[in-house]
């Protein structure tokens, strides 16, 4: 494998067991990115860390700069981006602690600055992205997480809605009509930028509530998130370590 950049998710802003060899302050063209970038040593591999959110956790969904972040990992010489993210549980497989590496997604983002081919150099480029996550990348997700006795859901549909609001339970009817099995804020247009910069991605959603009008019905409590969250770090860190060991 080439040079791993791993984007850390609600929950995810640092990375114990690992060694920090840099910490870096990377502006792009586009503006800042989330945090500092960080290169991080595990198992005598140095891979790079960005987190989506802030080293504090302080930037909402609808805010990050996506192009920034990219571009930073892109520009430290990331090959391969494995993402981390904090989903709602649509499918009936997919409750509370469950974790997944999906095979698809549908946008339903608006506004979001999504693209590195905005026309301003005179420049018409539409990337393919009929699978928006790596196979190959999600093959080794999917192995590393078996070599470690991980239940990890292959395949699934994550549908990005805009937040930071949750959704109502009739919006989440219609993600599920639509084929959605998981439903966070923010595959998009994290995966479209790694495909135009050519950088391999691919997900670990890990699941942390029920979505709106699904399990009990009720109300999704704040408190239940974070409580999954919690629930959802040594799997997620065990999995992320296994796969910085791999050969
Ligand atoms: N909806 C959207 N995003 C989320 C959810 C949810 O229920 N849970 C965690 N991220």
């Amino acid at each position: 494998m080439g040079v791993l950049g791993i984007i850390g998710g609600s929950g995810f802003s640092a990375l114990p067991d690992t060694e920090l060899v840099q910490r870096q302050w990377l502006d792009t063209p586009y503006g800042a990115p989330s945090a500092d970038l960080l290169t991080l040593r595990h198992a005598g591999r140095e891979f790079l860390f960005l987190p989506r959110h802030g080293e504090g956790h302080s930037i909402p969904p609808h805010a990050i700069n996506y192009r920034a972040n990219i571009h930073a990992l892109s520009d430290a010489g990331a090959t391969d981006v494995v993402a981390l993210g904090a989903v709602g549980g649509i499918a009936d497989d997919c409750g509370p602690l469950r974790l997944c590496i999906p095979d698809q997604l549908i946008d339903y983002t608006w506004g979001r600055l999504g693209t590195y081919y905005d026309g301003a150099d005179g420049e018409v480029v539409h990337v393919d992205i009929t699978a928006p996550f790596t196979s190959a990348l999600r093959a080794r997700l999917l192995a590393a997480g078996a070599g470690i006795g991980l239940s990890l859901r292959d395949g699934g549909t994550y549908g990005v809605t805009q937040g930071p609001r949750l959704e109502t339970a009739a919006e989440i009817r219609r993600m599920e009509r639509d084929g959605c099995d998981l439903v966070g804020m923010t595959a998009m247009p994290e995966a479209s930028l790694a495909r135009e910069r050519g950088l391999h991605y691919a997900l670990l959603a890990f699941v942390v509530n029920w979505a709106a009008g699904k399990g009990d019905g009720g109300e999704v409590g704040m408190d239940e998130i974070r409580a999954n969250l919690a629930g959802c770090g040594d799997a997620v860190r065990s999995l992320l370590l296994a796969l910085l060991a791999e050969a």
